[in-house]
């Protein structure tokens, strides 16, 4: 049985509930975050409730609840599951008022929370990608729940036998359409600069700190489709499947057409890194 948070409450996942009236419903009116567990400790706490802060602000919503009641409920929420391994989601939305656009009739948030196990796919052989023009809004540093582009994105690439699809916008590489993108020449890793078209991804930005202390130069700069289609390496990023090599694009094989020596480098330092969550 799956706990789940919503309100106030802790209850069975089959017994939450929210109203048809409730503004995520209705208008996407809302923001998430996910956090990923390893071995049952919370992963990068602290930037991810920076990360929603921002989202709520830029959404001009205050956050309901305080650092050390968040933590509370995700410590609850990973203790009643038994996996080591677990993605929590949590989701604030602008609660139930008249379906009037106007924001201020809304005085309560509908605040919600689960944590699922992480089910590990191997990745590590390398995933296959597409490149699509970025069809999303304007605002993609806010993790708003509005996610339609990226399930319709989602499920182009999927029509095409790849796993995610990477998005291109005004000439210029963005991300994935759920994760962060980053691509190797020589011995020199570039990433896209975060902005307005770039998520504040929390997996990237741990990345680049990692690559930093172990010598390895990466770049934030903006990268053009030429050089993703000349790449020797491309990996992508998300908390749940952490750097991800890819070795498929658009149907042409990416340098040799297998995981190459910097990911497996950057994926040892990654890994070795999660380990002081080990005790
Ligand atoms: N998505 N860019 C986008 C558009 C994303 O949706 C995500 C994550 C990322 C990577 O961010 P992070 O490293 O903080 O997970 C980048 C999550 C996993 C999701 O929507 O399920």
């Amino acid at each position: 049985m799956t706990t789940v948070y919503i309100n106030g409450d802790f209850k069975p996942l089959s017994e939450a509930s929210v109203n048809v009236l409730d503004r995520g419903f209705t208008f996407g009116d809302g923001v998430y975050e996910v956090i990923p567990v390893f071995n049952r400790k919370i992963f990068r706490f602290d930037e991810h409730i920076q990360r929603l802060e921002n989202s709520l602000k830029a959404l001009y919503m205050d956050n309901p609840l305080t650092k050390d009641q968040w933590l509370n409920i995700f410590n609850q929420l990973v203790d009643a599951s038994e996996a080591l391994d677990q993605s929590i989601y949590l989701q604030i939305t602008r609660g139930v008022t008249e379906r009037d656009h106007d924001i201020s009739l809304a005085d309560s948030p509908t605040v919600f929370s689960m944590s699922r196990p992480i089910v590990k796919k191997d990745l590590s052989s390398g995933i296959k990608v597409i490149t699509h023009e970025d069809i999303r809004w304007q605002y993609c540093d806010i993790k708003a729940i509005t996610l339609l582009p990226s399930v319709i994105l989602r499920h182009k690439a999927k029509e095409q036998g790849a796993k995610e699809a990477i998005l291109i916008r005004d000439g210029y590489i963005t991300e994935g359409a759920a994760s962060n993108v980053f691509i190797i020449k020589g011995d020199t890793v570039f990433t896209p600069p975060k902005n307005r078209h770039v998520l504040s991804g929390i997996t990237r930005d741990l990345l680049i700190e990692i690559l930093s202390t172990n010598n390895i130069n990466c770049l934030e700069t903006p990268v053009e489709p030429e050089q993703l289609f000349d790449a020797d390496e491309i990996w992508i990023t998300s908390s749940t499947w952490e750097i991800v090599p890819v070795i498929d694009l658009d149907n042409k094989p990416v340098g040799q057409g297998f995981t190459g020596p910097m990911w497996e480098k950057a994926n040892h330092f990654y890994q070795e890194f999660k380990k002081q969550y080990n005790n």
